[in-house]
């Protein structure tokens, strides 16, 4: 897409100043057991490298695809624990978690770029990262691309064997048409307080979503805390009721990772309920104007709030397996690993 080119443009001449750097600290995000900054060191010591310059080349062409990633991330994470079920295809045992409506967002690129990812590092280090910790990783590197701080993410997750049920992934990921209430009962249940809430919220600062998440704000009658431009506008991209179209969740810098979204619920301009709500319910606020006036400010919490779903539930140790491809489990394909070793990865140029 020649707009998503043009900004790439900005954001790469905005890293080569490196506005940001947030080097969380053990202390603000405490580290679960099992888990550590460099677990990766000694069997794998390339792989940040090898995710890294992969993403670049992946973002360079379209930096839409960030977004995707960090969905993917969310999703797994909220549901059973951040053990890459939503990598999972449907199997016999039952549908997965990618069965699921809320599965709309997540889009079939980023689970290819997540497999992709995988190859190249267990063609060089043999099996010995997690599909968990590789979807950690690669969200990492897209809000770093997208121009959002970057940041050391603890790593040494183990791949589920459980698929999540239906009603597990609807009743962990809360809707757009929920209300801050709702949201945050919800994360609060995963022990996420107001600021992380709204923190987390701040990744639909990059993005797209589908008209039928928001079109009932718009039809039959106007959600009266739309600005009345910014609904003429979502009006003509959606002219009715689940127009089957796409709109940014951030309209004034959609595929920048900056404070900008909650200039947008200041304004009354934010696209879900889920949004907008943060800025009318009275306990958030405040938070809403803090991250608005404070760009750091937004980063540092996010980045601490990010540390901490990264670390929902994990699988660590002897737990779960270390996945030979992230859509399938070990034991549903057993044939698999002879064949991983002839695999062709085109284009390794990471070294
Ligand atoms: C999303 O879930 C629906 C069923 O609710 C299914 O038909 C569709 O194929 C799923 N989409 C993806 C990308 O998995
Ligand atoms: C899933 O939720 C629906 C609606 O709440 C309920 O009727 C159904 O029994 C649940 N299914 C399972 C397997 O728990
Ligand atoms: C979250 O909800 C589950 C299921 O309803 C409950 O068992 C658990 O105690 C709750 N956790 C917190 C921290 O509220
Ligand atoms: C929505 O639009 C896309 C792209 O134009 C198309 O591929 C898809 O089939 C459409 N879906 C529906 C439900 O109409
Ligand atoms: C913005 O937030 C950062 C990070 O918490 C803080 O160090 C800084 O003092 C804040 N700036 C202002 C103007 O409040
Ligand atoms: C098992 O993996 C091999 C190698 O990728 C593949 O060709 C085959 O289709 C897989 N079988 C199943 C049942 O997924």
């Amino acid at each position: 897409m020649a707009a998503s080119f043009t900004s790439l443009v900005f954001i790469f001449s905005l890293l080569a100043s490196q506005l940001f750097v947030y080097q969380a600290t053990a202390e603000d995000a405490p580290l679960v057991n099992g888990l550590s900054w460099n677990f990766h060191k000694s069997t794998c010591p390339k792989l940040e490298s090898i995710v890294r310059n992969q993403l670049k080349k992946v973002y360079k062409k379209d930096i839409g695809q960030a977004a995707g990633i960090l969905r993917l991330h969310f999703h797994d994470c909220f549901v059973q624990g951040c053990d890459a079920s939503v990598l999972l295809e449907g199997s016999a045992s039952g549908p997965s978690e990618q069965d699921t409506p809320p599965n709309l967002t997540l889009r079939p690129e980023a689970f290819k770029i997540i497999e992709d990812l995988r190859q190249r590092i267990h063609k060089i280090c043999g099996r010995t990262v997690s599909c968990a910790d590789i979807t950690t990783l690669a969200t990492r590197d897209a809000i770093f691309f997208s121009g959002g701080p970057d940041y050391a993410v603890p790593l040494g997750r183990r791949d589920g064997l459980n698929f999540a049920t239906r009603n597990e992934t609807l009743a962990n990921l809360p809707g757009p048409s929920s209300t801050a209430d709702a949201l945050l009962r919800s994360l609060g249940n995963k022990t996420f307080d107001a600021t992380e809430v709204v923190a987390l919220s701040g990744a639909h600062t990059i993005g797209r979503s589908h008209c039928n998440s928001f079109t009932r704000r718009l039809y039959p009658n106007q959600d009266p805390t739309l600005e009345q431009n910014f609904a003429n506008n979502l009006k003509a991209i959606c002219p009715e009721l689940n127009t089957n179209t796409t709109t940014f969740l951030d309209f004034r810098t959609p595929n920048t990772f900056d404070n900008k979204y909650y200039i947008d619920l200041i304004n009354r301009q934010g696209l879900f309920t889920s949004d907008q709500d943060l800025f009318t319910d009275s306990r958030t606020s405040g938070i809403v104007r803090s991250f608005a006036e404070n760009q750091s400010l937004f980063f540092e919490k996010f980045v601490q709030s990010m540390i901490k779903m990264s670390q929902l539930k994990v699988l660590t140790g002897n737990q779960g397996e270390i996945r030979a491809k992230c859509s399938v489990r070990n034991t549903d394909n057993a044939s698999f690993f002879k064949s991983v070793v002839e695999e062709v990865v085109e284009d390794v140029s990471v070294f």
